[in-house]
């Protein structure tokens, strides 16, 4: 198995290209099963997800092509057709490997009026249930039962009809499938306490691109109305500010300045303000956005919430960098409850972090030190990396395969920027 080699003690200066959002890219994806027209998306991000939902589209009957990609260049285009659906089960052995396959759910359900999903089960960052998808199918007419470890759903004479839902707490990924139900429903739905996430501003917008009709844009109260079918269009996913905010962690715990090139300041407002009281420098140009170390990192008091607030899927990177602040720093998250399992592993490298529940103290050390390490998920790999750029000697990050998931070309842009770091191979 790969794994990614560091040694630490380089200061980061340069340009990083800011690649397009996963997060993104995995709800775009599934709308191709709306329309029988093409869609086109552009700036995918080439990431081990996309790859194996295009595998799972492919199974459904929709039909992708990948156009190819110069060395040296970022993203990818890929087009989707889906003139028939050939299958209405996204099944075990694909939801396991991708949380996100659960938003074929929706679409599916749609556009055939049938759907089933195997159920995702736990995953390494708690357990993630999917209630609040179903019951917000279900506020559209939605018949759903659950059985051998799938969801069945059906529409009664095979088709959607609007309908009012209230989220309880904010769900990014039911907002989702919510919406994609939405936009093919007869009549109009409306979405309350709708996650705002920009990765939903994007949904919305690809989806007003294939002809859907929604008000409320960007806020928590979406107004969707039924069309009777969608077109086809060419879309480009948004940048990842979850991989900006990343970089930006890397500028600051190895005391250097970083351009994330395409970055969009608005989509990452409460990363810049936690990276700002951090005491790094930010600026603003038409390229995007400039972070860079100004001395020492003070210490912060930082909690998790939906957007606008701080992302939970930053927490582990923030983690990192302030295990080297002057002082004791206070995180919390709210989101999920077993997201810091990055935290064993950080202690290893000569981290000082005491847990209590869903609150963490970070208690700011003078330097780390470099280890073979390993984390269970994606956002935690990459806090190991970070904290391997600025450790004393070689640090090992086992089971790549999560950042793969995330990061695109992740070595290849951090060694663009003066890091030493390598992908081995273990042979
Ligand atoms: C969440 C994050 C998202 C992040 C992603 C990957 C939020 C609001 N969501 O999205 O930013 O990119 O993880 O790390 O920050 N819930 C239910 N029932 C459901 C669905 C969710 O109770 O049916 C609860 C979850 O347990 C969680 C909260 O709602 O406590 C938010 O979950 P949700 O936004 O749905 O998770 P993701 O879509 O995975």
């Amino acid at each position: 198995m790969d794994s990614i080699w560091i040694k630490g003690g380089n200061r980061l200066n340069g340009d990083i290209p800011i690649s397009g959002a996963k997060n993104a890219a995995l709800t775009l994806m599934p709308c191709a099963l709306l329309t029988q027209e093409e869609l086109t998306l552009v700036n995918l991000p080439r990431l081990a997800d996309v790859d194996t939902f295009g595998h799972l589209l492919n199974q459904l009957g929709v039909s992708t092509s990948v156009a190819g990609v110069r060395k040296g260049e970022f993203g990818r285009r890929m087009t989707m057709r889906a003139t028939d659906i050939v299958s209405t089960v996204a099944p075990y052995d694909m939801v396991r490997k991708m949380r996100a396959s659960i938003l074929v759910l929706g679409p599916m359900l749609a556009r055939e009026g049938e759907a089933t999903v195997s159920l995702p089960g736990g995953c390494a960052i708690g357990d993630r249930p999917i209630d609040l998808h179903l019951k917000a199918l279900e506020a559209m007419g939605a018949e759903i039962e659950l059985a051998a470890g799938y969801v069945k759903a059906s529409a009664p004479r095979g088709r959607l009809s609007g309908g009012d839902f209230s989220f309880p707490v904010v769900s990014v990924g039911a907002t989702e499938n919510a919406l994609m139900a939405a936009v093919l429903a007869k009549g109009q739905t409306q979405l309350f306490n709708a996650a705002r996430e920009p990765e939903i501003v994007d949904l919305c917008n690809l989806l007003a691109a294939l002809g859907a009709r929604i008000d409320g844009i960007g806020s928590s109260h979406l107004t969707i109305d039924g069309v009777e079918g969608l077109h086809g269009c060419e879309y480009e996913v948004m940048p990842d500010r979850i991989e900006a905010g990343s970089y930006a962690c890397a500028a600051g715990i190895t005391g250097g300045s970083i351009n994330l090139i395409g970055a969009r300041p608005d989509d990452m407002r409460a990363t810049l303000n936690a990276l700002a009281q951090c005491g790094l420098m930010i600026e603003f140009n038409n390229r995007g956005i400039k972070v860079s170390a100004d001395g020492g990192l003070k210490p912060l008091a930082l909690s998790t919430s939906p957007f606008p607030g701080f992302a939970t899927d930053m927490q582990a990177q923030f983690m990192a960098m302030l295990t080297l602040a002057n002082g004791d720093s206070f995180l919390e998250e709210t989101i999920f409850e077993n997201r810091y399992m990055h935290v064993p592993e950080l202690r290893r490298m000569g981290a000082e972090v005491d847990i209590h529940g869903r609150s963490a103290i970070v208690h700011g050390v003078e330097g780390l030190t470099g280890a073979s390490v390993m984390a269970t998920d994606l956002r935690a790999s990459m806090s190991l990396v970070l904290a391997g750029l600025v450790a004393e000697g070689e640090t090992e990050v086992l089971r790549v395969y999560h950042l793969d998931r995330g990061y695109e070309r992740l070595e290849e842009k951090l060694s663009a920027v003066g890091a030493t770091i390598e992908r081995r191979s273990a042979g």
